[in-house]
């Protein structure tokens, strides 16, 4: 027997996911991956590396319970986002019989963990508002433990309504927990849904730092959830998930300087995002080569161009790197631009405005 064929099946079987860093691409402009353009200056104490850190660090958890408008024992600190939700399906998934549902296109990672942890997988596909379709996730409830949402969804960066998340709140009591993805909710702070974890023990969020804190690198998210639900995760999280460093700078990005940062930041991503819309529908050298603009509420804009193959190879010559999707169901021709700096966007805009 061959080592592969030691492995088990599910693994055999599996495609990983395609991460923007896995794809790789040649270029010196990165805007593939929804990273920040910058990360800011941290400082280091390195006299307690001899010590193995808190599984939770506590400077971690109240800061990030005082930035979210929750109680400590609501929060949940992983490496990365990503962990949350791998922790999520290990804890409340049985390999090989229960099911988690999502909605494509999504995030990739809801599917890859399900299939690396031998969950399955129940699609109900967006409608074609791009809103979830509460109705066809409601008649799922009962072959589903999770539910993942996306708000705002990447790569379309549509809001979850939040009527229809009410809905779907008050069906999935006691029978299935409703994870929202808020990994890009600074971007678009006041569309929060973390007012209705009080009422709705049901309701999980994912934060993380990787995105508007530009602290992509040190691998740090969050669960947001009752309690009961952050106890559960405990038991099934590694007893040293955060590793000191990563505590030292999540704490400082946390602290009040810290989110003025970070608050500036967005305000300045914000900014280049809607100057970049607004080229794109209204440039006279750009408009006739897209179709739409998606919805700009994360750090990105998804685009449809016309045709899209032929943005993505003027841009990739130029040494630009962005996210194909157009082999996602319903994003034929779509390519996702993150949001970097001036002289990326300026960049991104030139090739565009260039002689074809
Ligand atoms: C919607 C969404 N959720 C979660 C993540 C994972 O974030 P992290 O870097 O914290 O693992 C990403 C990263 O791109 C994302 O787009």
């Amino acid at each position: 027997m061959s080592i592969t064929q030691l492995a088990r099946a599910q693994v055999q079987a599996l495609t990983p996911y395609q991460s923007a860093r896995r794809i790789g691409g040649q270029g010196h402009i990165w805007l593939n991956a929804n990273e920040a353009a910058d990360s800011g200056e941290y400082r280091l104490d390195c006299s307690r590396l001899n010590r193995y850190p808190e599984c939770q660090p506590p400077q971690v958890i109240n800061a990030y319970a005082a930035y979210a408008g929750v109680s400590p024992e609501q929060v949940l600190v992983s490496r990365g986002g990503d962990e949350g939700i791998e922790l999520l399906i290990r804890t409340f998934c049985e390999p090989g019989r229960d099911k988690i549902l999502i909605c494509t296109p999504t995030y990739g990672m809801y599917a890859i963990s399900a299939e690396t942890n031998g969950v399955g997988i129940v699609d109900v596909p967006l409608r074609a508002d791009r809103q979830p379709d509460f109705d066809g996730i409601i008649k799922q409830l009962d072959q589903v433990k999770l539910v993942f949402l996306c708000s705002p969804n990447n790569p379309t960066g549509d809001l979850v309504d939040s009527a229809g998340l009410l809905r779907l709140l008050d069906a999935a009591k006691d029978r299935a927990l409703v994870v929202v993805d808020e990994a890009y909710i600074e971007f678009c702070p006041e569309s929060t849904q973390a007012g209705l974890l009080a009422d709705y023990p049901q309701l999980v969020l994912i934060r993380t730092l990787s995105k508007a804190f530009g602290l992509a690198g040190i691998r740090c998210g969050f669960t947001l959830a009752n309690p009961e639900v952050i106890g559960l995760l405990l038991k099934v999280i590694a007893p040293y998930p955060v590793p000191e460093p990563v505590a030292q700078i999540a704490a400082q990005a946390l602290n009040e300087a810290g989110l003025a940062t970070m608050r500036e930041r967005v305000a300045e991503i914000n900014t280049l995002k809607a100057t970049l819309a607004e080229q794109l529908r209204q440039n006279a050298q750009i408009k006739d080569q897209v179709k739409e603009v998606f919805a700009p509420n994360g750090n990105y804009l998804l685009v449809r161009f016309a045709p899209g193959s032929h943005v993505f190879a003027r841009m990739s010559q130029a040494g630009i790197i962005l996210r194909d999707f157009a082999s996602k169901p319903g994003l034929s021709d779509c390519i996702r631009i993150t949001i970097g700096n001036s002289a990326e966007m300026d960049a991104v805009l030139q090739i565009l405005q260039q002689e074809q």
